[in-house]
Parts: C-alpha cells; sequence; structure tokens
C-alpha cells in the first residue's frame, strides 16, 4: 500500500484533538487494520476522566482480548496520525455535532465524508440524562436507574461529577431501557418478594448491565441476590472481578466458561444480551431447564436457519435481495425461538430493545414464566408447519429441548 501524505490527515487528526478537548467525543474507532500484529482489529478510543484530568483512553481490540491503554491528550495527535499512515485504513469519528468518514484506498488516496450528526442534540438538550430518551414520552417519568451510582463512574458512565460522558448516553440509556424492562417483569413474577434471588448473564462482556441488574435488586429493591456474570474472555472477566472488588460488592461474580457447556442451577433470571448465534439458543435452553422465572434474550448473527430455508418460489423475487433473505432469517429464527418458550410454559414477547449507534442488535424476546401450566399442542404444531414450510431441518434450541 502507498504511503499517505501526513498533510491530508491534519484536518481528521486535529477534528479528532478537538472533540476529545472540548469533551464532545461520541465515537472514535481506528479499524481495517493493515500492520504486523496479527491479532490486533480496532482501536476504539474514548474520553475519560482520570483524578480530575482528561484522558483518551484507547482499547486495542486483539482478537482474543482487549487492553486499554490511558493517554494523554497532549499525545493523541501524534498517534493518531501514526495509526493513519501506517497501521489502519478506516477510521470514523462521531462528535455531538459531526459524523467523519475517513478511507484511505490501497493507492494512499485519503476519502473523507463529513456529515451533520443527524442526532445532534439542540442547546437545551446538552445534559444528557435518560429524561431526553423518548421512552419517557407522554407518560410520567420513572428513573430506574440513579446517574450517581458507584458502579456508573466505575465503568466509565459517569465521570468524577456523576453526570453521564457524553459518548456512554447510548449505553447509559441502553441500561435504563433495560432496567426498566426487567422490573416490570420482576413485578410480574413477583421475584422481588424472594429472599433470595439468583440471576445468570451469559456473554456478560464489559458487564455494564449485570453490575446494573446486581445494583437494582440490592439498592432499589433491596432483595439479597447472587449474580454470575458468564464470559468466554478471560480478559474481560479478570477486568469485572477486579471491578467489583475495587467497588466491594458482594453477590457479583464472574466466571470464564462458553455458555453452550456451562452447568447452571436454580436461576431465577437468566440474562444473553447479544450472545452470538446458537449461544443465544444455549442460553435459553439453560434458563428453560432450570426453570427461571424470567427470560431475556437480545439476540444476534442468525447463522443457523439462512442456509437451510426453502422459501416459496412466489417470494424469490422477494428475497432475491440478501438483506431480505437476512432479515426473514431473523424473523423465523426469534419466531421459532419465541413460539418454543411458549410451548415450554412462558408468556413470550418480542419487541424493539433499544438500538445503539452502529448496530442492528436491537430486538429483545422476554419470557415470564406462566404460574399455570397449559396444553401447548397447538403451539408445537405451529412450530411444525412454519418449519415444514419454510424447509428448516434443525432449529438449535428446539433439538436442545428434545
Ligand atoms: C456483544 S458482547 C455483549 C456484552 C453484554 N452482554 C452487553 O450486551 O453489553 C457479547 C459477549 O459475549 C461473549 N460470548 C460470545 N460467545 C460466547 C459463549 N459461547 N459463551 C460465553 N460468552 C460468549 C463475547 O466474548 C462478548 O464479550
Amino acid at each position: 500500500m502507498s504511503n499517505v501524505t501526513p498533510l491530508e490527515l491534519n484536518g481528521f487528526v486535529q477534528e479528532c484533538v478537538n472533540a476529545l478537548t472540548d469533551n464532545t467525543l461520541q465515537r472514535l474507532v481506528f479499524s481495517k487494520y493493515r500492520g504486523d500484529d496479527k491479532e490486533l482489529t480496532r482501536i476504539a478510543v474514548r474520553s475519560v476522566e482520570l483524578k480530575g484530568q482528561r484522558l483518551a483512553s484507547c482499547l486495542y481490540e486483539y482478537r482474543t482480548n482487549h487492553i486499554t491503554k490511558n493517554v494523554e491528550l497532549a499525545d493523541v495527535s501524534n498517534l493518531c496520525q501514526q495509526w493513519l499512515e501506517s497501521d489502519f485504513q478506516s477510521a470514523h469519528l462521531m462528535t455531538n455535532e459531526w459524523e467523519v468518514q475517513l478511507s484511505i484506498s490501497k493507492k494512499g488516496k485519503v476519502l473523507i465524508n463529513k456529515y451533520r450528526n443527524k442526532n445532534a442534540p439542540k442547546a437545551s438538550e446538552k445534559k444528557i440524562s435518560v429524561d431526553d430518551d423518548a421512552m419517557s414520552h407522554n407518560r410520567a417519568k420513572k428513573r430506574f436507574v440513579e446517574q450517581h451510582r458507584p458502579y456508573l463512574r466505575e465503568l466509565g458512565i459517569t465521570d468524577a461529577k456523576g453526570e453521564i460522558i457524553p459518548s456512554m448516553s447510548r449505553k447509559w440509556k441502553q441500561i435504563n431501557k433495560f432496567i426498566e424492562v426487567l422490573s416490570r417483569a420482576i413485578d410480574n413474577t413477583g421475584l422481588a418478594d424472594k429472599n433470595e434471588v439468583h440471576i445468570a448473564d451469559f456473554g456478560s462482556g464489559k458487564a455494564y448491565l449485570t453490575f446494573a441488574v446486581h445494583d437494582y435488586f440490592i439498592d432499589k429493591l433491596q432483595v439479597k441476590t447472587q449474580v454470575t456474570g458468564v464470559e468466554l474472555r478471560q480478559g474481560l472477566v479478570d477486568l469485572c472481578n477486579q471491578t467489583a472488588a475495587k467497588l466491594a460488592l458482594t453477590g457479583i461474580k464472574f466466571e470464564q466458561g462458553d455458555v453452550q457447556h456451562f452447568k447452571a442451577q436454580g436461576i431465577n433470571i437468566m440474562i444473553a444480551l447479544h450472545a452470538c448465534d446458537i449461544a443465544t439458543d444455549y442460553a435459553l435452553h439453560m434458563g428453560i431447564q432450570t426453570g427461571a422465572e424470567i427470560i431475556m434474550c437480545s439476540p444476534c448473527c442468525h447463522k443457523q436457519i439462512r442456509p437451510q430455508m426453502q422459501s416459496p418460489q412466489l417470494l424469490a423475487p422477494l428475497l432475491q435481495h440478501g438483506i431480505h433473505l437476512g432479515q426473514e432469517a431473523e424473523m423465523i429464527t426469534d419466531g421459532l425461538r419465541a413460539l418454543l418458550l411458549e410451548a415450554h410454559g412462558y408468556d413470550t414477547q418480542v419487541f424493539e430493545f433499544i438500538s445503539l449507534e452502529h448496530t442492528s442488535k436491537n430486538k429483545m424476546i422476554l419470557a415470564q414464566k406462566r404460574k399455570q401450566p397449559r396444553d401447548n399442542s397447538a403451539i408445537l404444531q405451529q412450530i411444525a408447519d412454519i418449519k415444514a414450510f419454510y424447509g428448516i431441518n434443525e432449529q438449535c434450541l428446539e433439538t436442545l429441548l428434545g
């Protein structure tokens, strides 16, 4: 690949530095790595405040683990320049006002597209609070998560003054929406009346939601709880256990494990948000097997059904477009999951969860255990009919349920 002229990058790099300095950065990601490190894939940069000093927190995303390095703002310019000149072919910057996409061609040509950020806050909205969210419209405002909770600061959602860090505003809204949905399910199932509640979060990742649910039970509901986050990546497990220790929390722990082999018992709430492909089916299966009162999952990467689908010829003109085929496969996968949950004693809803920037992972399946058993033969027949209609041989959850 040809060298890039540093001059062409100056404007973009300066915008990155300004966004960090002004604390208007929402997203800065360097991707399409072309350097020598075989493991590195992306670097995501965000603004953090540590001991009163604003820093750039750089998350180096390797194939199997992530490492964070905090960098002084004075060094950001050189670092961004170096990443673009020799390491990455693409960068995406989003500030409160602008969205800038930079791409470098194989010949070293720099292409920059700049747009106004569609979600740019109006002056009156600049201080971010969950009350801004559309979810609060037209009804009494009720806050499900308190902004001052210590875990939010430790996880980098709030700064030292307890204000939401702008780049984390979507995560903040997601946490609130998640707790709002969960709290209604807790009311429906009467879990708050139990002496102790056991919760498992599969694919807990950085555990924003795992800490949020633990805090909700301990602080808001004042119910003893045991929360276990299960995560494939040891680095994240260690990080989350360290965070729990730093906050002196009890009743929350993280274990390294694969949801496909994890053994769990006596779980009341099974959570699996954005666990990939059939990992969601394994988590759902475990939730059903342990008799969880609440099962919450937000599926992603629907790979199993699509290659099996043989849609009727009539639909061919619609499904000739790959995106439609993908949407169809996703609907069938999650529709079958919902029906299987219904058939195994759960009232099930499928709805839009919350859309994070640049992700389509915004669907939630919420299942609440029915108090009275019901005849499920009609649902089992519906499942069989749908599978036959689309020529589907196997759906992972159905196979696991036997
Ligand atoms: C997209 S992240 C979601 C994190 C978190 N649940 C959230 O929604 O914020 C998915 C996480 O699931 C983990 N994961 C993927 N497959 C898994 C499996 N089979 N068992 C356990 N964890 C898994 C990944 O390592 C990753 O950290």
